[in-house]
């Protein structure tokens, strides 16, 4: 049987090869527990020194997931990534940027959390190239600042709400965050995987 797919609501040109893809929005994908969770797991990060100042701008810090020990690395995030990758069909199917080897392998950007307080921001930027492969990314908001520290996917700003997965192809995509305002820090959790050059979000329901 031959499986028909919606084509998908694209707006972009194709680049190369490669036809861009928009963003994937996931509203709710971790509902409040699991992010009250993960709010908890960053904050003891931050506190007991794993989460590092990021050199590309002031008030940023991330761990790269796998530089953690095992026994420090939530089961909760774990559980969200294996859920997002079965959203997409991923299981099985992908390199995970959670281990370390295909992120040397490929220079890719690793899956990781990251922790912007007051003023910090990501600056725009598009992630390393995978080789040919796309570099698929889900970004998590788990925390979300008073004001500021929206995420900007190609120009476009987002108001992300807690919980919310933002799915978009990083090595094709230009992304940041605008910097955040006032005491309550941005966390976010970013998943990340290789996947094949023909690998289609927005086939996926
Ligand atoms: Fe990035």
């Amino acid at each position: 049987m031959t499986t028909t797919y919606p084509l998908p609501n694209r707006t972009d040109e194709p680049v190369g090869p490669i036809l861009r893809q928009n963003v994937r929005i996931l509203r709710g994908f971790l509902p409040a527990d699991e992010c009250a969770a993960l709010r908890d797991w960053i904050s003891s990060l931050a506190h007991d020194g794993s989460l590092k100042a990021n050199a590309a701008g002031p008030n940023r810090f991330y761990t790269s997931i796998y530089d953690l020990r095992p026994n420090q690395i939530s089961n909760v995030l774990l559980g969200v990534d294996a859920r997002l990758q079965a959203r997409f069909g991923l299981t099985g199917k992908c390199l995970r940027l959670t281990d370390s080897a295909p992120v040397h392998l490929f220079n890719a950007t690793p899956s990781f959390v990251g922790m912007q307080t007051n003023a910090g921001a990501v600056h725009p930027h598009i992630d390393d190239n995978g080789g040919g492969l796309l570099q698929f990314r889900g970004t998590s908001l788990i925390s979300k600042p008073g004001r500021g520290g929206q995420l900007v996917i190609d120009g476009t700003l987002h108001e992300m709400a807690e919980g919310d997965m933002y799915c978009f192809v990083s090595n094709q995509t230009v992304h940041g965050t605008t910097p955040v305002e006032g005491d309550r820090p941005r966390m976010s959790a970013s998943l990340g995987y290789l996947v094949e050059p023909m690998f289609r979000m927005d086939q996926w329901p």
